[in-house]
């Protein structure tokens, strides 16, 4: 497994361009089973959840073909039972079941498991589906899903803490081809479920109110091939900014979109830094001069909980008491333990992390935990003193393109170390 030695404690500066999303790609690359036309998807990152989306797409039967960052996928003849083992080993699989239900009538996938930062339940997108007819089973570690006809119903779908970004995305691919009207009530307004309709619309689908709490989605009889290129990465382009605030250097983000990023450059602001806007680019400055955040995560447009982890570590820097509260996911916080190994001061109260911040982070052995959890660890190391050792970057590879490349032009002294 391999790990990042980084040396710390200098400002960071100059420019990164920012990759396709990951959570836009993988529902879209999901969707592509919805006709047996060609798609080509543009700017697809190059992320090992990317790789096992598609290793999922091809064991179904689709043919998929890479020329840089641009994907051509046919899923002529597909089958409707996906590889067990390939499937459990990634939430985002889940997002094949609405298609393989739209397309074929029926589908047998793997629960997708539990993961660290919480149970992570499926029942908001069974219901979603059942809504529509379907026929749900949970057997022996599967869901089966048959349904002869798929009929449009009005579903309320928001859930114990609010809407689902996922469930969302498999009741509307689902509901492009199911006969009559689908309204979403309470659906996800994330940009990535955005993205998602708008490929679908590309596809021949009719959706409108993709963006808002309910989405409209008239079937038709079948899609065809389109081509569409990804939304840029909301949260590569928050933690690259963080990345600036942390170290007090500059970082301009080419191709981020900054009305994906409202709530993240408020907090950004709020904590000291300074955000310029012009066009296609986006520009942080860490002012040296930081300052303790509240933060509550919600559902978008609220403060993104991809993103609690990365203002974490930039918490621990700023002098002051920062009140960091999640809501979304019950055991998001394993970063804490490990930026407490770096010398922060950090106390967990139910859902809230208080961080008193401004003691100096001293550099030492971290292991990361999960995708984000490790890009606040990877923060952490480049504002401190020393050198810090951040062990299991495989989760960061999950959703980050070639991070330490990216740091390493912004002057970050990060190396990757092969094996362990
Ligand atoms: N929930 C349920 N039942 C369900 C589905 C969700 O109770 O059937 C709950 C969850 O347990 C959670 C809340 O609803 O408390 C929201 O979960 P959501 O379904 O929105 O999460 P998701 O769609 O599985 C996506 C992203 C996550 C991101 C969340 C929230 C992808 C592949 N994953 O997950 O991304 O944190 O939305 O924004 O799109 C990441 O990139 O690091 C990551 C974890």
């Amino acid at each position: 497994m391999d790990s990042f030695l980084i040396e710390g404690g200098l400002p960071l500066s100059g420019e990164v361009t920012i990759s396709g999303s990951k959570n836009a790609v993988l529902p879209i690359l999901a969707a592509t089973l919805l006709t047996s036309e060609t798609c080509i998807i543009r700017r697809v990152p190059d992320l090992s959840d990317v790789g096992f989306m598609l290793k999922i797409l091809q064991s179904l039967g689709a043919e998929v073909t890479r020329d840089g960052d641009t994907l051509t996928i046919r899923a002529a003849n597909i089958s409707g039972r996906g590889d067990y083992e390939l499937i459990r080993k990634m939430r985002g699989s889940i997002c094949i079941l609405g298609p393989l239900l739209a397309r074929l009538k029926e589908a047998v996938v793997s629960l997708p498991g539990g993961c660290v930062i919480g149970t992570r339940p499926i029942d908001l997108h069974l219901k979603g589906l059942r809504g529509l007819g379907a026929q749900v089973e949970v057997e022996a570690g599967y869901v089966r899903v048959h349904a002869p006809r798929l009929e449009g119903q009005m579903i309320f779908l928001g859930g114990r803490v609010g809407p689902t970004v996922l469930g969302t995305a498999n009741l509307m691919m689902a509901a492009t081809l199911a006969s009559g009207i689908t309204v979403i009530e309470s659906a996800a307004c994330e940009p990535e479920v955005v993205d998602l309709a708008d490929f679908l619309i590309a596809m021949g689908a009719k959706i409108t109110g993709a963006g808002s709490p309910t989405i409209t989605i008239h079937g038709v009889k079948a899609l065809h091939g389109a081509d569409h290129e990804v939304i840029a990465d909301r949260i590569e382009a928050g933690t690259f900014a963080a990345v600036a605030a942390a170290t007090g250097g500059e970082v301009t983000l080419r191709g981020a979109r900054p009305d994906h990023l409202g709530a993240v450059l408020d907090k950004l602001q709020e904590a000291g830094a300074e955000i310029r806007r012009a066009a296609g680019v986006l520009t942080v400055r860490g002012t040296g001069s930081l300052k303790p955040i509240d933060i509550t995560t919600m559902p978008y447009s609220g403060f993104p909980t991809d993103m609690q982890a990365q203002l974490m570590a930039l918490a621990c820097q700023a002098p002051g008491t920062s009140i960091i509260t999640e809501r979304i996911f019950e055991s998001r916080f394993m970063h804490a333990s490990e930026l407490m190994r770096l010398g922060a001061d950090i106390a967990i109260e139910g859902p809230s992390a208080i961080v008193k911040g401004g003691r100096p982070l001293s550099g030492a052995p971290v292991m990361a935990s999960d995708l984000r959890a490790s890009a606040a660890l990877v923060i952490a190391g480049l504002a401190a003193k020393g050198s810090t050792q951040v062990h299991r970057v495989y989760h960061l590879d999950r959703g980050y393109e070639r991070m330490e490349l990216k740091l390493q032009k912004l002057g970050a002294r990060i190396q990757r170390t092969p094996g362990e």
